[in-house]
């Protein structure tokens, strides 16, 4: 079926080098909106979202988040992307947000037993609405892993995150470092996430 919103849906895909240059707040305000406008559970709209366009920020979370993993062990069965994240820390050349001009950190109600239901759905539309606006998104968890990690829990509340609340994930948002500056829209092959017709 021929339909705009679909095909966005199906060629949406992570983007992991960024231009420098950071989008315009119309842009970036149309991408917040449609995390906004994002159902939630109960029509609660707990979730909030912190749009981090200050380098020296987004470079004192880069920083803490290495240190953190940095001083991590692996353990068995430890999820494989944070196994990765402890060993490129561990080299001291590792930035988990892939320099992006923009990250949206999504932050919920700890205690809001849809907190990340709600933040996942808002994330989902943001980049949903980053790809057809022709710019690069890519869901970012460490926040999320580390959001109880006293040095990054303390620099957030600095930031504005309440005490009640916990990182549900972040999103980087930017153009896409292709030769086209527009991103990679090829569809990954679906191996999973069947579908049982009854
Ligand atoms: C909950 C969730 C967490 C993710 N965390 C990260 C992450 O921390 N870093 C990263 O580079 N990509 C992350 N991703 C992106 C996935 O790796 C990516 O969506 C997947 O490999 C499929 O590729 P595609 O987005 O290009 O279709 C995450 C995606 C989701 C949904």
């Amino acid at each position: 079926m021929e339909n705009k919103t679909l095909e966005m849906i199906r060629t949406r895909r992570s983007t992991r080098a960024f231009q420098k240059s950071v989008p315009s707040s119309e842009l970036l305000n149309a991408v917040l909106e449609a995390g906004r406008y994002a159902p939630s559970g109960g029509n609660s709209q707990t979730a909030r979202f912190f749009c981090v366009t200050d380098p020296a920020v987004l470079d004192r979370l880069a920083e803490i988040v290495l240190k953190c993993f940095a001083s991590m062990e692996e353990t068995p069965g430890m999820y494989r992307s944070k196994v990765s994240s402890i060993r490129r820390a561990k080299t001291g050349n590792y930035r988990y947000d892939y320099f992006t001009p923009v990250l949206i950190i999504a932050v919920n109600d700890r205690e809001y037993g849809n907190a990340m239901a709600d933040c996942s759905c808002a994330l989902e539309n943001m980049m949903i609405a980053a790809n057809t606006l022709d710019l690069g998104s890519c869901w970012i968890n460490q926040l999320h892993w580390l959001t109880d990690e006293p040095e990054l829990k303390s620099y957030l509340k600095e930031l504005g995150v309440r005490d009640g609340e916990t990182v549900c994930g972040s999103l980087a948002v930017g153009y896409p470092a292709t030769e086209s500056g527009l991103p990679n829209r090829e569809p990954l092959p679906r191996t999973g996430n069947e579908v049982i017709y009854i």
